[in-house]
Formats: structure tokens, sequence, C-alpha cells
């Protein structure tokens, strides 16, 4: 296993990572209101799974709209915070490599949002695919958003956060010290990194550098969902809720996709 599970692990469960998934709501951007939406639209009355819920954000999404809701993390300090949040919402704690606990067929729609399925390594993201797809019911849809390998932030120069300037000297000292503490894990953690394979495991700027994610292209996913059972010609979004068409995408972060399970012919 990539020391990426541990980085990351460590990250969701640090109680300065989770303020910021204390209270969000809403969509994120465009790209996944239109993404939602398409799915909401094929499963009205819908079983949904929402994996990776963080403090909740996507329950208040689609527990409204769902006949059935099950919403899962396997950080039990954000099933918890998620919880406090939506307390009538049956929220679990659940590695998504591993959905023993939900029959086959179970799900109309599954949904992994905000890059959270990208904080595997290939081997959990190839558990992940497979789970997924075998929860899902057959004409089935899970929408999710991954990194785009490619992203010039993940290049030479890499993208960095800057400190937002407080003139309260408290908030300023500790920007500056969450700041510091980042510079000192790119160092650690940038040496892990690896290029060179079918997949790039890379370093991320969130959370102070906190965070490691695999990162990937149009064609590798493709060729990762058919192997796992999915149609292998998944609807890509840009952030700004462009449909993308072709290998080539723009120079963004991430980008969102909606992937189908063939139905029964
Ligand atoms: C970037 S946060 C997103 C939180 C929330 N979905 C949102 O959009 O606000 C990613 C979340 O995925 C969870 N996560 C990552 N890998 C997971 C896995 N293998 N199984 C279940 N949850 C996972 C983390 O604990 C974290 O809460």
């Amino acid at each position: 296993m990539h020391r990426m599970e541990e980085i990351n692990r460590r990250t969701w469960s640090n109680p300065l990572s989770r303020r910021e998934y204390r209270s969000s709501t809403g969509f994120i951007n465009e790209g996944e209101r239109v993404v939602f939406e398409i799915a909401r639209n094929r499963g009205a009355g819908a079983r949904i799974l929402d994996i990776g819920i963080g403090g909740g954000r996507t329950t208040g999404l689609f527990q409204p709209v769902a006949a059935d809701y099950v919403g899962i993390d396997y950080t039990p300090e954000m099933v918890a915070l998620a919880q406090r949040n939506y307390p009538s919402a049956q929220l679990e704690n659940m590695d998504a490599r591993d959905l023993s606990h939900f029959a086959k067929s179970s799900f109309d729609i599954v949904v992994f949002s905000y890059n959270g399925i990208d904080s595997v390594d290939a081997d959990g993201r190839k558990a992940i695919l497979g789970e997924v797809s075998r929860v899902l019911k057959a004409g089935g849809t899970f929408v999710f958003s991954t990194f785009n390998r490619n992203w010039h932030g993940f290049g030479e120069k890499r993208a960095r956060s800057s400190i937002v300037w407080s003139n309260d000297p408290l908030k300023l000292g500790f920007r500056l010290v969450k700041h510091a503490v980042g510079l000192v894990r790119e160092r650690r953690f940038a040496p892990l990194e690896q290029r060179d394979g079918e997949h790039a495991i890379l370093l991320h700027r969130a959370h102070d550098f906190g965070i490691m994610v695999y990162a990937t292209t149009p064609e590798q996913l493709r060729s990762q969902l058919g192997e796992s059972g999915f149609d292998s010609d998944p609807m890509l979004f840009s952030v700004d809720g462009q449909l993308l068409r072709g290998e080539t995408l723009p120079d963004e972060e991430y980008f969102h996709v909606v992937a189908y399970k063939p139905a029964l012919s």
C-alpha cells in the first residue's frame, strides 16, 4: 500500500482539516451541479449510496430526493460530524474498498464527490470501482470527480496556496504556522510522488500539503471503468459544466464524471 494511505487518513481525522467540512452546503461548482442533476433525473425515487460524505454536504443535496439514502465515510470523525449536521440520515463508517455490507445490485445511484475517490492508491481504486459496479443495479449511474494528471499545478511549478493577510495578529500567526507546516510537508512528501506508471500519485496543496492523490487521464479512466464493468464511454464535464469531448482536457485541476453500468439487454 502506498504511504498516501497513512498521510491522507491522518489528514481526514485531523480537527483542523475537518473544520473545512464543518458546515459546507450546496454545490462546489457548476460542473458538480450539472452531473448531480443528470444523476438525479435518471433516478427519481432512487436508492442512493453516497461515499466519502465528509461533513455531509452531499447528504443535504441527495437525501431529500432519494427514496432511500445511505451515506458512508471511512473517517469516523467525519461520520460523526455529518450525523450532527443531518441527524435523520442513515450514515455509516465504511471503507469504499469493501462494500460487502451491501448486496449486489442494490443502488440506482452511487456518488463519490469532490475527488474523494482519489484518496487511495491504484489497488484501492480498482477495488472501489469493482465494489461500486457490484452494488449498482444494471443501468445505474456512478457520479464522481477525479484529478487531472496533466493539470499544470501538478507539474514542475507545483501550485501552492498563498497566505491570506489578516490584521488580527493571532489569525495571521496561525496562518503563517500552517503555511510553514505545509512547506515542511511538501519537502517530506514530494519524494513519494509517482509519475511514470499507468497512473500518477501526486502531492496536492490541499490541507497544507496534507493530501496525496491518484490522478488520471480520460484514456486511463475509460479503460479502468470498462475493466470494472461500466460502460467505457463516460460523460466528462469541466468544473464550469461544459461537456468535454475527445482526449484533451482543459488545464483544470479535476473533472466530473458520469459513468453508467450497462442496462440488461
Ligand atoms: C475531499 S473530502 C470530501 C467530503 C465531501 N464529499 C464534500 O464534498 O464536502 C473526501 C472524503 O472522502 C473520505 N474518503 C476517502 N477515501 C475513502 C474511502 N476509501 N472510503 C470511504 N470514504 C473515503 C474522506 O474521509 C473524506 O471525508
